[in-house]
């Protein structure tokens, strides 16, 4: 077969792959893939010299190491050829039951370590954490614990117990949460906690309720379990119980404030709520993520604090309350999932990180917790006046509902302004990210009032008056290419 002109291996003279190694592995790609087929020649390794700009002794040590691996044959005379043996291998990974790209999308690929835009929903204010302290209660308690803390530490795959203890203090005087220091599990973020407890609860096909619109990452987890989403509609007061309870595996809310509407449930909710788990027989699965942040009023008892018959699984998350990149959460087990939780986590990865599991044990005894919380609070109860009162100075169309806590605040439109998905795509154009809450639908065909979703806690004054007013004239713009009827 004569030679085709060979695409050049592209060789990178920086790296630290050694150039033979480089040009050997190109090769071979190019085999494997078929673009240099079985039979084929190549180019001589003193033409692959000379037009790759390498020593003829790389090239010859490149052609040498596919001659040993079969990728290549030689003939007298007739140079290198491709071996006729080679059939490039039709590589199709199998993928699981449940591909995540049907669950899942990819973000757009950045080397940058961007922040969020306003009004990205459910930010803190990273510039309130107190980072120098923080590093601080690191460096101590790599000190005071040595190197245990650096080693493998599996028999501490639920986390460190003096975290655990610190936490069942916690969240017993805050949230009325009833349970031994040893049902809590320190997760990678509270997302950890919903895909471990899909992979333990769901079988595939199971039925699962869950809030509609409601949390996406609580569905991808479902999902990627297989199991059948069911969605429960939301009113002013949160998830509604079905009329017609069905055996299903799990029923996932947010009762202390819904996702996406910020409707807080009611105590009679709840019993109804905890009421529809026990006819459908289903785990009950509490997503606390916010609770820290309400401003006007104490806070309602958890579910979990409400339900003798222990189905609840409480689930909490320091995102909100410290930072998301720690990627530190937790859940309340009931007893009997406690020793099943703790065996899959080992299998998942053994165990989290204990520094930073250290370091909020310490954090949380001193008290600075509890003085970061207080301040985080100040500070968004601050923004979120200046982000109602930018809605007004604006005259947005909005009502915004549950104005009473969160990191994130509703607005329903008050009359049509057409289409609402335009207007999130006319304000993302304007660098904005205000989803809305049709986006966090399960089931598309839902009918639901219009509405934006504006997280507010993770930014300036200046930029929330600023969002404000572009979201303003995004809302005049697309009202004034609607068509009046
Ligand atoms: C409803 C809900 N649950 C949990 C989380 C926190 O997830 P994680 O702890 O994995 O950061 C979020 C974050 O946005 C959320 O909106």
């Amino acid at each position: 077969m004569p030679r085709k002109p060979l695409a050049l291996p592209r060789l990178n003279r920086q790296s630290r792959v050694p150039l033979q190694d480089q040009l050997a592995i190109q090769l071979k790609q190019a085999i494997q893939s078929g673009t240099l087929k079985a039979g084929e020649s190549l180019p001589s390794s003193r033409d692959l010299a000379s037009e790759l700009g390498v020593s003829r002794n790389t090239a010859i040590a490149a052609c040498d190491r596919l001659l040993g691996e079969g990728y290549v044959e030689s003939e007298p005379r007739s140079g290198i050829r491709v071996s006729r043996e080679f059939k490039p291998a039709e590589f199709r990974p199998a993928l699981a039951k449940f591909p995540p790209h049907a669950i899942a999308r990819k973000p757009a690929f950045s080397t940058r370590l961007d922040g969020p835009r306003p009004f990205r929903p459910c930010q803190p204010d990273v510039k309130l954490f107190p980072l120098a302290l923080w590093n601080r209660l690191r460096n101590q308690a790599t000190r005071r614990l040595g190197e245990g803390l650096l080693h493998y530490q599996s028999r501490h795959a639920l986390g460190l117990p003096v975290l655990r203890r610190e936490l069942a203090g916690y969240l017993g005087a805050s949230r009325g949460v009833r349970c031994e220091w040893e049902q809590i599990a320190i997760t990678t973020g509270s997302q950890q906690a919903l895909y471990l407890l899909s992979q333990l609860l769901l079988k595939p096909g199971a039925r699962v309720f869950q809030e509609d619109p409601g949390y996406p990452g609580a569905r991808r987890a479902f999902q990627s379990s297989g199991a059948r989403l069911k969605g429960l509609a939301v009113d002013i007061e949160g998830a509604i119980p079905s009329p017609h309870p069905r055996p299903a595996a799990l029923v996932y809310c947010t009762p202390s404030r819904q996702f996406p509407t910020g409707a807080t449930m009611p105590v009679a909710r709840r019993m109804a709520l905890l009421e529809f788990a026990r006819r459908c027989n289903a785990w009950l699965v509490e997503d606390d993520y916010d609770s820290e942040f309400r401003y006007a009023g104490p806070p309602l008892p958890c579910l979990q604090s409400l339900d003798p018959a222990g189905r609840v699984i409480h689930i909490g998350s320091m995102s909100k309350t410290l930072i998301p990149s720690l990627r530190i959460g937790y859940v309340v087990l009931p007893k009997e999932l406690v020793e099943p939780f703790e065996l899959l986590r080992l299998v998942a990865d053994d165990h989290g990180p204990l520094i930073d599991q250290a370091a909020l044990a310490a954090f949380v005894s001193t008290g600075g917790f509890y003085s970061h919380i207080r301040r985080c609070r100040k500070s968004y109860a601050a923004k979120l006046a200046c982000f109602l009162e930018a809605t007004k100075t604006h005259d947005l169309p909005l009502d915004f509902p549950f104005p009473d806590g969160g990191m994130n605040q509703t607005g329903y439109f008050r009359e049509p302004v057409g289409s609402v998905t335009s207007l999130a795509l006319e304000l993302e154009r304007e660098g904005l990210d205000v989803p809305t809450t049709a986006s966090y639908l399960i089931n598309a065909r839902r009918k639901i009032r219009p509405a934006l979703v504006f997280g507010f806690s993770a930014f300036d004054p200046a930029e929330i008056r600023r969002g404000i007013a572009l979201t303003a004239r995004a809302i005049q713009a697309v009202r004034a290419k609607t068509p009046v009827r």
